[in-house]
């Protein structure tokens, strides 16, 4: 018989597979080491155990004790997982960005959860990193893992990841890719490459909204450079001391729309950072030549993020989608939906509380005719300013004209004409004999 004494002896080992379609785009082998073969489907399950065996050894925490950590997900899953299996309480302390499949599956493998607010410097008290630490403070034969600063994080992938990359590559890889979050892959990974090939060229990704790409350039931390994005995993705020830049031979920074699908290209259904990694990869194009092999590093599965960039609905309202809108049907949000209408007999309070209930801006008049005029924000403002009674006031009294009228099929170059032109929006006649409506706020969400 052949079988595994814990899952704890399934971690590691993971394939190394060719992407084809890559391959041919950049002109050389382009491999993806895939971390989602790791029992909780993310390269975090080496740095979980291999943490949890050091602080075990170091009496750092005592059987019964509990395992806790401010994590961005897949850390957290792995201390979970690797937490249930030796008998440990752990509390996972999340920033609310994290995907909900996330939380659930924490909680799924016993993990207590609290949420943080998203994108806070770990000084402030808010932050995951500073809640984790508060109630490590509290909890008696309790372990802070602490993975941005713990030194057995980069040591797990010395250890285990590189020495597989080279194995796997025969040691003929030539480039290493991956996101930084921790710096505990890279950091971990580019040391054991470079010891066997100083030739070998690491680079990082990096997302807009995090300081590591400057910090890596210019050694200064810049906190101008942090706001808000929704890349998982990449990034951070403050420099993590597992970040070793002199491993490091260049960073790019990606933008939270540059995230890719293998899924339907490869039939790989990776996590939204490897998306980073192989932008990256493709804006890298000159540095690679044809005999090199390029090792891309896939941190997590896609099911961990099937709520977001595998949900087309999310992907259109952070104007993620890749899809460019041809004809005006693309730019309406729901064309099986009529347009919020009003009457020209109703009267100016109904207009507005239409508007404040469906949080519109804009809304088309109608009468037996069909639409005759329309009503925005700027036409109720200045009816206000002339006379605080006009709320009695009916419709067609201070309507202004109606919204053009297009065409489902109509090209978009005519609706974003017709915008610039100063009209608040454009009307569009459905096949459906509905009608839909396209607003600024859509066309700038669509050229965003
Ligand atoms: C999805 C994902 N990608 C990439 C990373 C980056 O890895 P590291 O922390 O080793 O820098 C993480 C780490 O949190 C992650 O969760």
């Amino acid at each position: 018989m052949r079988y595994a004494n814990t899952v704890l002896e399934t971690l590691g080992n993971t394939p190394m597979i060719k992407l084809q379609g890559l391959s041919k785009m950049l002109d050389c082998t382009v491999l993806v080491k895939n971390e989602a073969a790791n029992p909780s489907l993310s390269i975090k399950d080496r740095v979980a155990n291999y943490m949890l065996e050091k602080a075990e050894q170091d009496q750092k925490i005592k059987s019964g004790g509990t395992i806790i950590e401010a994590t961005s997900g897949n850390a957290g899953i792995s201390l979970a997982m690797v937490a249930a299996a030796k008998g440990y309480r752990m509390i996972s302390v999340l920033s609310e960005k994290q995907s909900q499949e996330k939380k659930e599956i924490l909680k799924a493998l016993g993990s207590e959860v609290i949420v943080c607010p998203s994108d806070l410097h770990p000084n402030d008290a808010r932050s995951a990193y500073a809640v984790a630490s508060r109630l490590h403070d509290r909890t008696p034969n309790s372990w802070f893992v602490s993975q941005h600063n713990n030194k057995c994080n980069p040591l797990a992938h010395y250890e285990s990841t590189g020495p597989e990359i080279w194995e796997q590559t025969d040691g003929q890889v030539t480039h290493f890719i991956t996101t930084v979050n921790t710096g505990g892959t890279i950091s971990g990974v580019s040391k054991f490459l470079k010891e066997k090939n100083p030739n070998i060229k690491s680079w990082g990704v990096d997302a807009y909204g995090s300081i590591l790409k400057k910090y890596f350039e210019t050694g200064l931390t810049d906190l101008n450079e942090v706001y808000p994005y929704e890349t998982e995993g990449v990034g951070v705020h403050f420099v993590p001391e597992n970040f070793n830049v002199s491993l490091v031979d260049g960073m790019q920074k990606i933008t939270d729309r540059d995230t890719k699908k293998l899924a339907k290209e490869e039939g790989l259904l990776l996590g939204n950072s490897v998306g980073a990694v192989i932008k990256a990869a493709l804006n890298l194009k000159d540095q690679f030549n044809k005999e090199d092999t390029v090792v891309l590093l896939a941190n997590d599965h896609g099911t961990r993020y099937l709520s977001k960039v595998y949900n087309e609905d999310w992907m259109q309202q952070k104007g993620f989608t890749e899809q460019p809108a041809r004809t005006a049907i693309d730019l309406i949000k729901n064309p099986d939906e009529d347009v919020i209408t009003v009457k020209t007999s109703e009267l100016v309070s109904h207009a507005v509380g239409r508007m404040r209930k469906f949080k519109i801006s804009q809304i088309p008049v109608v009468d037996k005719q069909g639409f005759v005029g329309s009503i925005d924000e700027m036409a109720l403002f200045s009816a206000y300013l002339d006379d605080h009674r006009k709320s009695d006031t009916p419709i067609s009294e201070v309507m202004n004209k109606s919204f053009p009228m297009v065409q489902e099929f109509t090209p978009i170059e005519e609706v974003l004409d017709l915008i610039r032109k100063g009209n608040s929006a454009v009307l569009v006649a459905l096949e459906n004999e509905k009608h839909g409506i396209i607003t600024k706020s859509d066309v700038l969400t669509h050229i965003q």
